[in-house]
């Protein structure tokens, strides 16, 4: 395709992304939902020494989406879980290029996911969870919720139609 809206480091990133796919026994789990569009993406880490050991991830997302995520997992791996709780979307964005301001909304579902898996891991171990994080989490669970009524309304929406 000789024209695309986004950089080239985006475009490598869609074409061949890196750690796509599932922890099995991951020992945390971010699960995210964009507001603007309805994608969803999860995101798996698994921490050792108080670092993140491995992280992977699966988006049903566009290809900034998938781009992003793909460069964030690379952010992540081998920091400190404080380290990579600060990581944030303009992280993302140094990375990236720029992105078309439509499309700056799936890049920030990536840090999203990542301090959703922090804050699961920190819960499942009993660890102290750093407020700004219980406020992250707050903000993300509810964009979760609308984004999953919506889901729901749309599949609904769909099955009547199908069923005429
Ligand atoms: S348009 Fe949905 S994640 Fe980009």
């Amino acid at each position: 395709m000789k024209y695309s809206p986004y950089s080239k480091e985006i475009m490598k990133y869609f074409k061949h992304p890196k750690n796509v796919g599932i922890i099995k026994n991951a020992d945390g789990v971010g699960r995210v939902g964009n507001i603007q569009c309805g994608d969803i993406m999860e995101l798996y880490i698994k921490v050792k020494e108080n670092k993140i050991a491995n992280i992977k991830f699966q988006t049903f997302g566009c290809v900034v989406a998938l781009a992003v995520s793909s460069m964030l997992t690379e952010i992540a791996k081998g920091k400190k879980l404080n380290e990579a709780i600060k990581i944030s979307n303009n992280d993302i964005l140094k990375k990236s290029g720029p992105v078309p301001p439509i499309k700056i909304h799936c890049s920030i579902l990536a840090a999203d996911a990542l301090h959703e898996a922090i804050y699961d891991y920190l819960l499942k171990s009993k660890r102290s969870i750093p407020e700004v994080l219980k406020k992250e989490h707050e903000r993300i669970q509810n964009t979760l919720k609308q984004v999953e009524k919506t889901h729901k309304e749309f599949t609904n929406f769909e099955e009547k139609i199908l069923k005429k």
